[in-house]
Parts: C-alpha cells; structure tokens; sequence
C-alpha cells in the first residue's frame, strides 16, 4: 500500500449554477437562453441540489469523505446591487451547517464562473467596480456564515473565464477583445487580493485562496528550444500571472483535467493514438503531478490543495482508472516534499457542464434528469475504499 499522509483531506466539488438548478438572475442563465450562442441546453433545474442537499451531503458523508467543496450563488444573495437576500443567506447558512451534521467541512467558493446579471450588465469582469461589488459581496456573505466555513476559495479559474468569455466566445459576455481580456485579468486578480484581505479580517478563522484551471504544457518536440520559448509564453499567460499573485496565500488551488501540447509556433492538437474525451481533450491523469508540481514551484511553495481533478466519461471503470493514476502522482508529489493538502474530485454529481450541457458526465453519482433520483456509481465505492484506507494499492494501475 501506499498511504497518504495524516490528515489529507478528501472531497468533492460542485459548482452553484451547475447543480442547484433555476439560478435565473445571472449572466450564465442569459447567455444558455441567448440565441447564438454555442450552448447545447440550458441548465433549468439542473440537479435541484438547492432544495436537495440534505440528500446529497448525507450520501457524500457515507462515503467516508471529509468535505464539500460548493458554491454560493452571488446572484441569488445580492439579486440587484446593494440588496442583500437575507433569506438566500439563511440558505447558505444551513447548507454549511448540514454539511457539519454530516462530517464534512465546508469548503465555500465566492466566485464559480457566474456574475450577477446587475453587474455583469454594467461592465461585468471588464469594468474595474467588479472588485468593490465582488469585496462587497464577500464581506456580506462572510459576516453572515464565516463561523461555519472551514475554507473559503475566492474565485475559480480566473484564467478560463477570462479566456472563454473574450478569447474564445464560448463563455459570457462572449465578446472577443483582447484590451477586454487583459483588464478582465487585472481586475479578477485585485478582486482576489481583494477578497482575500477581506475574508480574512471577517468572522470566522479559515485559510483562503484562489483556485485555477492549469494543465500540463508540454513542448513538442520536447527538445526544441522554439518549442520551449513558445510554451512558455502561453503558459505564462495562462497560469503564471495568477500564480504569482498567490504567493504567500493560505494555499493554491489546483484543477487540472488533461495536458496541452504545444509546438513551435502554437498550440497542437491531441497526439495520434490518445484517446480523446468527450470534452475534445486527450485522456491524461499524469497532468495532475505535473501541474502540482508546477504550482508549488511558481507559487514559491504555497501548500497545494487539489480542488478539482476528474474526468468526463460514461465509461466509470475509465474514471476509476484515471484517479486512480491521478492519485499515484499526488503520492509521487508527497514523496518529493510538496506539501500537497488533499484531493477533491469533481463532480460529486453529473452536472450541467456549461456550454456542453448535460453531456458530459463527471460524477461520482449518476442523476436521473427526469426523477432527479441519485445513483451512487461503482467509482464511488472505489474511491470510498481509498479514502476510508487512506491509502492506494501499490499495484500499477490501469
Ligand atoms: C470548472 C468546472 C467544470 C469542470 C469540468 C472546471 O473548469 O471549474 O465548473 O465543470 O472544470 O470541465
């Protein structure tokens, strides 16, 4: 066996938009009904976990895990500027407390992709008030539930709302500008300084940090001195500016789903004879390790937490595979010294993956989408047994 150390955490993540299901008042839910757009589908009710979640915590604390990792829906506490819901905090309130009841921490993402229609209306990501609006939202929403919180995450994936909603025009506000992407940038990342200052100083004692999209930027040919300098500019863009800003933060969020190849003059596709999955990228746990490794060295050794890792699949056996090898570099990571603080899968449900709907299937737990009736999978289990041992069998894995 190989065991993990004392203490490492275990979790699974959702995001607010993709599972409670009616999030109407924010810019996501405008965009899925907009013509035009790219969407498969709109979320709808998507998995109503607002009014589910006593069902679904009880089910994740059965199986041995030790937190939640969700979102609180800005749109929802503060529906137009100023106006504090206090009954959607209430809410909030008690989806902390039911995860205590159910042993597991909460751990409370400010920012998962979703922007209130009212601000994202009036300058959105752009506009520099967002990091007022965004440190005002927060402070509320700490005052009301910070001594429940056990860890705060501030913004998710800067760098992939940045990049879809004015690079690639998959996300909103879908406008392709790159004076537009660049003060998006520079506004997510003071919103985050932002944040984290203020949720420090609010109710409550729990580390905070920020937690990005990164993938495994590989150069190909390895060698190639072009090849190199090129990866290293994209990369640069894509991840080291916010991983510089977090230097000296409670800990750095790590999310990584696949590697990116990268010649000499750009980015390739997928290499022959890797599988490809269903969300257009290649079949690659070992950019796990590598990403942890990456954000502990640019970070200047700030603690790395896994915050999302996982995979879009109907075959389950490929995804017990894919953590499993996943995992066997989380353990290669530990071996060498970095502090690596725990993992958490995404999804702990199949969810509504933004502009692909329904398709893809990230989850521990199977949703009926007519019923909403909830089917723990046969990984579940799997991962239940590694958790509860707090240890991977030494066997190589698939
Ligand atoms: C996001 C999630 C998303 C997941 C799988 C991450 O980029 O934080 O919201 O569902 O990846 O694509």
């Amino acid at each position: 066996m190989r065991r993990f150390p004392e203490g490492f955490r275990w979790g699974t993540a959702t995001a607010a938009h993709q599972v409670e299901g009616n999030n109407v008042n924010n810019d996501w839910w405008e965009w899925e009904h907009r013509e035009g757009t790219v969407c498969v589908e709109p979320s709808g009710d998507a998995c109503d976990q607002y009014h589910r979640y006593p069902e679904d915590l009880r089910l994740l604390g059965a199986l041995g895990f030790d937190n939640y990792r969700f979102s609180v829906e800005w749109s929802r506490i503060e529906p137009e500027e100023g106006a504090f819901s206090k009954a959607a905090l209430d809410h909030y309130r008690r989806v902390c407390a039911e995860c205590l009841a159910n042993d597991l921490e909460p751990v409370v993402t400010f920012h998962h992709f979703t922007t209130p229609r009212w601000a994202a209306n009036d300058g959105g990501w752009h506009d520099a008030r967002i990091v007022d609006r965004f440190a005002r939202f927060c402070e509320r929403t700490v005052e009301h539930l910070g001594d429940l919180i056990g860890r705060a995450c501030t913004i998710n994936e800067p760098n992939v709302v940045a990049y879809i909603g004015y690079q690639v025009g998959a996300f909103p506000p879908g406008i392709l500008d790159a004076d537009l992407w660049r003060a998006s940038y520079e506004n997510m990342i003071a919103a985050h300084r932002r944040s984290y200052e203020v949720l420090k100083a609010g109710r409550g004692e729990f580390p905070v940090g920020l937690t990005l999209s990164m993938s495994d930027y590989q150069p190909v040919p390895a060698d190639d001195e072009k090849a190199i300098a090129t990866r290293d500019t994209i990369r640069y863009f894509a991840e080291d500016v916010f991983l510089e800003s977090c230097r000296g933060d409670d800990f750095i969020g790590v999310q990584t789903y696949s590697r990116t190849r990268v010649g000499p003059d750009g980015q390739l596709g997928p290499e022959e004879g890797v599988p490809v999955l269903v969300m257009g990228y290649e079949y690659y746990p070992e950019s796990l390790a590598a990403t942890i490794r990456r954000a502990w060295e640019v970070t200047e050794h700030v603690p790395v937490l896994v915050t999302e890792n996982g995979i879009g699949t109907d075959d389950d056996e490929q995804r017990r595979r894919y953590v499993e090898r996943a995992l066997h570099g989380v353990l290669d990571c530990l071996d060498e010294g970095i502090e690596v603080l725990g993992y958490t899968y995404w999804s702990l449900l199949d969810n509504f993956e933004w502009a692909f709907g329904y398709g893809p299937r990230f989850g521990l737990v199977e949703v009926d989408r007519r019923t909403q009736e909830r089917r723990v999978k046969p990984s579940a289990y799997w991962l239940s047994s590694v958790v509860r041992a707090n240890a991977l069998s030494d066997g190589s894995p698939g």
